[in-house]
């Protein structure tokens, strides 16, 4: 019998032995700050659904951009609102486009600043979905050469790793042989491996302005019922040389981050996406959840689960409250 010889309790008794048995340490380092930029000159407009986040045009950006540097968030993600979008997303893929300027601007102030791009075309299409329409439905080959060439244009402007989000079969390798051929094979892809077509990315349609116009996205992006096929999709990635794995969203598929990384010796990356994030807001705004808590909370769930690197709205608040 157990009790009372061990009695767990005996560890949890003051802060100073909690801290020293904890498995699971966060750190800013390990945060990525998604960001939005938009066109024009000194625009900080917030975003309905996910209060404390803004778009932001370039000059705003590079302003956010040092200000997480100093709190020793790991990097930011960007995603860009076009001036204009159309049928071929030709937004993508512009070397003078609003990303690939936000990148050398954000170079020019903080160098050393992790930058890492979304790679997809659904913030550029006229009708919102992520590569090139046919018949109704995303024509997967089709879409390949745009997102091979937004990856070279984003390393040709500074980014230092490029992060495919569209879905689509092959693309990791279609990016890593563009990226080789124009000279960048030192830069990493951070796919976007197992990512599900989840209703948790609403807020970030408004804030990205990329709702699908017609249809959904279900015949590209994954069924969150399969947690077999996501390993597979992992698996190819893999293969076709990602260096670094993503399972999206976060915190309703953490039995799957805790399966990569039991599978797979990469390093594993998970997004808190911001539905995840809006719903822990919009509680604490209630008075419902304690905010800070809520949010180390889910942080700590999901490095604990198995993911290094998380890319979350949290980043500045709770690398300000980790000191
Ligand atoms: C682009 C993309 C999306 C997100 C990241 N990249 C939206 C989508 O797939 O509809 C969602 C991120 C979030 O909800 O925070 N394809």
């Amino acid at each position: 019998m157990p009790f009372p010889i061990h009695r767990l309790r005996r560890l949890r008794a003051t802060e100073s032995l909690r801290g020293l048995v904890r498995e699971t340490h966060l750190h800013p380092g390990q945060f990525i700050l998604p960001l939005f930029v938009c066109p024009g000159e000194g625009v900080r407009r917030e975003i309905g659904a996910m209060p404390g986040n803004y778009q932001l045009s370039i000059d705003e950006l590079v302003k956010e951009c040092a200000d997480v540097h100093s709190l020793g968030v790991g990097g930011v993600i960007l995603f860009g609102l076009p001036e204009i979008k159309d049928e071929l997303a030709s937004g993508a893929y512009d070397d003078a486009g609003i990303v690939q300027r936000a990148i050398r601007a954000i170079r020019q102030e903080t160098p050393r600043l992790l930058v890492v791009t979304d790679v997809c075309n659904c913030e550029y299409t006229s009708h919102g979905h992520c590569g090139f329409v046919k018949d109704g439905d995303v024509d997967n080959d089709a879409t390949l050469d745009w997102l091979a060439k937004s990856a070279v244009s984003h390393a040709r402007a500074g980014a230092d790793m490029v992060a495919p989000s569209d879905m689509m079969d092959g693309r990791v390798g279609a990016i890593r042989r563009a990226l080789d051929a124009a000279g960048f094979a030192g830069t990493p892809i951070l796919s976007y491996a197992a990512k599900f077509a989840s209703v948790f990315y609403g807020p970030f349609r408004e804030a990205a302005d990329s709702a699908p116009q017609f249809g959904d996205r279900r015949s590209y992006q994954m069924d969150p019922a399969n947690g077999r096929e996501a390993m597979r999709e992992i698996a190819l990635d893999l293969e076709e040389g990602a260096d670094i794995i993503m399972v999206k969203p976060a915190m309703p598929y953490l039995d799957l981050i805790a399966m990569a990384r039991q599978r797979f010796d990469v390093p594993i990356a998970a997004y808190q996406v911001s539905g995840e994030y809006s719903m822990i807001v919009a509680a604490a705004r209630n008075g419902w959840l304690d905010h800070d808590r809520a949010m180390m909370e889910s942080l700590t769930s999901i490095a604990r689960a198995g993911a290094g690197i998380i890319l979350t709205y949290f980043a500045k608040p709770a690398a300000r409250l980790l000191g």
